[in-house]
């Protein structure tokens, strides 16, 4: 029987109750559904608007259901439309009249609002959990290789020469970013929507800011319309799943392109890698792949819901019954990603030599060529100019700049003496970045510092 039946001479037929249904998504929802009944029972009877007794037969009827949930032996059924109707109607035969004063001044709407928000924030630390761990990994990876150096890319054309470490930390800051939209998205989420009842507020003298406290809520959402309606939270949840999953792919793409034959800078662990049913000498980064693949779907879970919330009228509609499935997994994915990333980047072996030969390629010391004129007084653009002219004669000879005498370099401009066979060292090159936030040993340094006192800083928000 539905809860409604007063109102109604028929009931659904069976494709309606299922089409309408969302308890198989809501069910995972069970522990803040309690949780929310049980503050709200407790509200009611301070209040006096139930006695005391009852609210005290409510909670431990809700504290056997979630024992049976947790072992296995209730049993969901899709004639209740939600986890909210599953465990009110489970209450209600286990204790009688006393489950049926639980609803007093609340609507399913504040339930589905209050126990989403409740999730939300839950899943969001989760997340900020895992972020720090796989942060974590790369930041001992940077600390493993720290003077390692590879080549700097730009348009994937070699640039300039580069420390491992510091690429590394370039993703360990993009995902301290995350962190933060991630700890946003809780913060969005930390508003109680219960008593706002079905829309308007109720004749019920009901203590919100009770509830809030008792649920860990940070504040009432100040207008029952808003309350009932709003999903905001969710979309910020999604948008920062969303920029995670895209630095992930980033990180992933760069993996799959490092442990290709024509890279080598890295050999990714058995375990991160598969086999060909055909090619017997295959090994294919399938997970650095699937965590770039996963990111496409993620996206989608936060346009589906912008898409689902545009033009809703206030306050709830039925459509809002859309919103959990897309958010859920997009915390569910992210959080597997987060992982599988972190094992990954753990036993990836780095290959020192493979990075150097590169570095050697594709003239990386030109810029450092050019800065050695303009220090001598030469004006920039025109030491651009001057260099250029180097790098065409190692083209047409086939080396590289190093192979250069000092009579050709002072062919192109008499500034060039002896010591020009120090700017074109890669070592040398790569510690002249001094500057702030630069790849220079004592900059990356002072970062690995700088990003290891934010490690400590975020864990201690979790
Ligand atoms: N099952 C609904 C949802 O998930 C909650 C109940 C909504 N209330 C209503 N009057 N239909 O959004």
């Amino acid at each position: 029987m539905a809860l409604w039946s007063g109102r109604f001479e028929e009931g659904v037929d069976a494709f309606t109750q299922r089409f309408g249904a969302s308890l198989p998504v809501d069910q995972r929802l069970y522990a803040q559904d309690i949780a929310g009944s049980k503050a709200h029972a407790a509200m009611l009877a301070a209040q006096g608007v139930i006695p005391q007794e009852d609210a005290a037969a409510i909670a431990e009827g809700l504290d056997g259901i979630q024992k049976d949930i947790e072992s296995g032996s209730f049993v969901f059924d899709i004639n209740n439309e939600d986890i909210h109707m599953a465990i009110e109607s489970a209450l209600t035969e286990c204790i009688g009249s006393a489950g049926a004063r639980l609803h007093t001044g609340r609507s399913r709407n504040d339930q589905v609002a209050t126990d989403t928000r409740l999730f939300a924030k839950q899943r969001a630390a989760d997340l900020m959990a895992a972020n720090l761990a796989l942060r974590e990994a790369l930041l001992a990876q940077a600390e493993a290789n720290f003077d390692v150096i590879l080549p700097g890319y730009t348009h994937l054309q070699h640039a300039q020469p580069v420390l491992f470490s510091h690429h590394m930390l370039a993703y360990v800051w993009m995902l301290a970013r995350d962190f933060d939209r991630l700890a946003a998205a809780q913060a969005a989420a930390d508003a109680n929507p219960l008593g706002a009842a079905a829309l308007a507020g109720t004749t019920y003298p009901l203590d919100r800011f009770a509830t809030t406290a008792a649920l860990g809520f940070d504040h009432p959402i100040p207008n029952s319309l808003d309350a009932v309606s709003d999903r905001d939270f969710l979309l910020d949840l999604l948008y920062a799943c969303s920029v995670s999953c895209l630095h992930l792919s980033r990180l992933c793409e760069e993996l799959v392109l490092w442990s290709s034959s024509e890279f080598g800078f890295v050999t990714l662990s058995d375990s991160y890698a598969t086999g060909s049913s055909i090619m017997p000498q295959k090994k294919n980064p399938d997970f650095a792949e699937l965590i770039r693949g996963k990111s496409g779907r993620v996206v989608g879970d936060l346009m589906a819901l912008m898409m689902t919330l545009k033009g809703l009228p206030l306050a709830y509609n039925k459509d809002l019954q859309e919103d959990k499935q897309g958010a859920m997994d997009a915390a569910d994915t992210l959080e597997d990603c987060y992982v599988c990333a972190a094992g990954m980047i753990a036993t990836m072996q780095v290959n020192p030599e493979a990075m150097m030969a590169q570095a050697k390629k594709g003239y990386l010391a030109a810029t450092d060529v050019a800065d050695y004129l303009a220090k001598k007084g030469l004006p920039f653009r025109q030491a651009h100019e001057v260099v250029g002219h180097l790098v065409l004669l190692c083209e047409k000879r086939g080396c590289d700049l190093e192979d250069l005498t000092l009579a050709d370099f002072q062919a192109e401009s008499p500034l060039f003496e002896a010591d020009i066979a120090g700017a074109l060292n890669l070592e040398a090159i790569v510690a002249a970045r001094t500057t702030y936030g630069g790849t220079g040993h004592e900059a990356v340094r002072a970062q690995m510092v700088e990003a290891q006192a934010r490690q400590a800083t975020d864990q201690a928000k979790l």
